[in-house]
C-alpha cells in the first residue's frame, strides 16, 4: 500500500467539509457520492445496485472496467493509492466508500479511508485476518465454537509433508494466504497430497491440512457492524472449471440464489449461529468487524459446517444476491458503514425478492491458468429480456473495442419466476456473448433445477 499515513491535513479538510454536510458534486439532487474499488464483476454488480438507488447521486469506480463506464465514472488509478484516495475523497465529496476484493481489504484500505471519517464498507486489516490467514479463521472457530473441519497448520509444506505419515486419504491441502480462490486441493491420496505441498501457492509459506467434508455447500454472506449481524439472501458457486465439479478450483464459474440448500427464511438464523459468534470474538479481541462476512458453508450428514470466511462479497455471489436486495440498498451500506447498522435494521427491516437469479461466468482461454486476453467481445448488444452482462475482467482496446482483459471476463446474469427460468434465460445469453475463447460451465445451477 503507498503512502499510508500521508497528510493529516488531508483529514482536516475532509472533516470540515463533513460538518457543510455533501455539498453537490454534479447537477443532480443532493445525495451519497460513493466510490467502489476494484474492478471485477462482483464490484460492478456493486455499483449496478448502487445505481438502482434514488439516495445516490454519483458513483466512482476505481480502476472499474470497461462495463462500468458505461454508469460510473470509471478512474484509472490504483486503488491503494492512499494519498491519492485521500485526495479523491476530498475533491470529489465522497460519502460511501465499498472496498470490494480481498486484496484491497487485506492491505488495509478500510483502515485508511475510515482516517477520514466517511462511511466506509470494509473491515479492518486485523479484523480480516479471519480471510487473509486460514490458520487465524481456525484459530477463531475453535474460540467461538463453530463447527468446522478437523485441520493441522504447518509453518511450511516441509513440516507438512512429515505429517502426512499421521493423515488418511482423502485430505485437503491449503495455503494459508489469499490465493483467489485457488489455493486449496482436495487429494485423494497422499500422494496427491504430497504433489499439492510441492506445488505453488501451498508450497510457500503456512499450510493447513485438513479432513474432508462431505455434504452440499452455500455461501452466507451478512452485513457485519460489531455485533450486530443481518443476513443476506443465501446463494450457491460453483468452484471447479468443469462440469461434474472437475478440473481445478477457480474464483467461481456461476452462481444462482436463493437456493432449497440454505433456504432465505433459515438465512439469518444460521448466520445468528455461524457468523455472530466470530463477530464477537473480533469484537472481544478489540478488533471489532464492519463490512461483509462471508461464510462458505457445507451441509454434511452432521450438520452445518463452516469451510471458510472471506470479509468482503462473494464472487460470482455478490452478482446474484445484491439484485435481490429490496429496498434503497446504498442507505443500508451508508448506515453499515457508519456504525448505525442495527438502527437503520430496526427501522427498515432488510427484505428479499423471490425472483430467481442465475449467473454463468464467461472465461478466458486457459483460466483459472494465465488467460489469454485482448479478443474483441461481440454480441452484448443481443441480449435477450431479463438478461444482464456484468461485465468481470473487461477493458477497451486503443480503438474503443471492449476486449478480454483477465480470467472471468462476463458475468451473464438472468432472473426469472424461478430456477428454470432463470437459468435458461442465463445460458440464451451466454450463446450470445462470443469472443475467441470463451468458455463456460454447462451444468450452473443444473441440480438446483432439478431438485427445485
Ligand atoms: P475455501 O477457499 O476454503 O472455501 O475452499 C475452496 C473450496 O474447496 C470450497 O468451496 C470447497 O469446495 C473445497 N473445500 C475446502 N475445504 C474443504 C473441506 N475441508 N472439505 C471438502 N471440501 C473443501
Ligand atoms: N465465490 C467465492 C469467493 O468469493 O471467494
Amino acid at each position: 500500500m503507498k503512502g499510508l499515513f500521508g497528510g493529516e491535513a488531508v483529514y482536516k479538510k475532509i472533516w470540515e467539509q463533513r460538518k457543510q454536510r455533501s455539498p453537490r458534486r454534479s447537477a443532480g439532487a443532493p445525495g451519497l457520492n460513493c466510490l467502489v474499488l476494484g474492478g471485477g464483476g462482483r464490484e460492478y454488480a456493486i455499483a449496478w445496485r448502487l445505481a438502482n438507488c434514488n439516495s445516490v447521486t454519483t458513483i466512482d469506480a476505481v480502476p472499474g472496467n470497461a462495463g462500468l463506464s458505461l454508469f460510473t465514472r470509471v478512474i484509472d488509478q490504483s486503488p491503494d493509492n492512499v494519498s491519492w484516495l485521500d485526495e479523491h475523497v476530498l475533491a470529489s465529496f465522497i460519502d460511501l466508500a465499498i472496498v470490494g476484493t480481498d486484496e484491497l481489504v487485506a492491505a488495509g484500505i478500510g483502515d485508511a479511508l475510515r482516517r477520514s471519517g466517511i462511511s466506509v464498507v470494509g473491515p479492518s486489516k486485523d479484523a480480516s485476518k479471519v480471510e487473509w490467514s486460514k490458520s487465524f479463521a481456525k484459530e477463531l472457530m475453535a474460540e467461538a465454537g463453530i463447527p468446522t473441519s478437523r485441520s493441522e497448520s504447518f509453518a511450511d509444506a516441509g513440516a507438512a509433508k512429515e505429517a502426512l505419515a499421521h493423515w488418511r486419504a482423502p485430505v485437503v491441502v491449503k495455503a494459508d494466504g489469499l490465493a483467489l480462490g485457488k489455493g486449496v486441493t482436495v487429494a485423494r491420496t497422499l500422494e496427491e497430497a504430497a504433489e499439492a505441498l510441492a506445488t505453488p501457492p501451498a508450497n510457500s509459506g503456512r499450510v493447513l491440512l485438513e479432513e474432508l467434508l462431505e455434504g452440499e455447500e452455500a455461501s452466507l454472506q451478512a452485513l457485519v457492524d460489531g455485533e450486530v449481524v443481518v443476513a443476506l439472501p443465501p446463494a450457491r458457486d460453483h468452484k471447479r472449471a468443469h462440469d461434474g465439479d472437475t478440473g481445478p478450483n477457480t474464483g467461481g464459474m456461476g452462481a444462482f440464489s436463493p437456493t432449497v440448500v440454505l433456504p432465505d427464511d433459515q438465512a439469518q438464523a444460521v448466520a445468528e449461529e455461524l457468523i455472530a459468534p466470530i463477530a464477537a470474538a473480533l469484537a472481544k479481541r478489540g478488533t471489532p468487524y464492519r463490512g461483509v462476512l462471508y461464510a462458505g458453508l457445507m451441509k454434511t450428514a452432521a450438520g452445518w459446517r463452516v469451510l471458510e470466511y472471506n470479509a468482503r462479497f462473494g464472487d460470482p455471489e455478490a452478482e446474484v444476491t445484491l439484485p435481490r436486495i429490496e429496498g434503497d440498498f446504498a442507505k443500508l451500506l451508508f448506515a453499515l458503514g457508519e456504525g448505525r447498522l442495527a438502527e437503520y435494521i430496526a427501522a427498515e427491516p432488510i427484505r428479499f425478492s423471490k425472483r430467481h437469479y442465475v449467473d454463468v461466468v464467461l472465461c478466458a482461454e486457459n483460466y483459472p491458468g494465465p488467460p489469454k486476453t485482448g479478443m474483441p467481445i461481440v454480441g452484448l448488444d443481443r441480449l435477450p429480456e431479463n438478461v444482464l452482462a456484468f461485465h468481470g475482467a473487461t477493458k477497451r482496446n486503443a480503438t474503443g473495442d471492449v476486449v478480454v482483459g483477465g480470467g472471468r471476463v462476463m458475468h451473464i446474469v438472468a432472473s426469472g419466476d424461478s430456477i428454470a427460468e432463470a437459468r435458461d434465460r442465463a445460458y440464451a445469453g451466454a450463446e450470445r456473448v462470443s469472443f475467441e475463447g470463451k468458455f463456460y460451465r454447462s451444468d450452473i445451477a443444473q441440480q438446483e433445477v432439478a431438485v427445485a
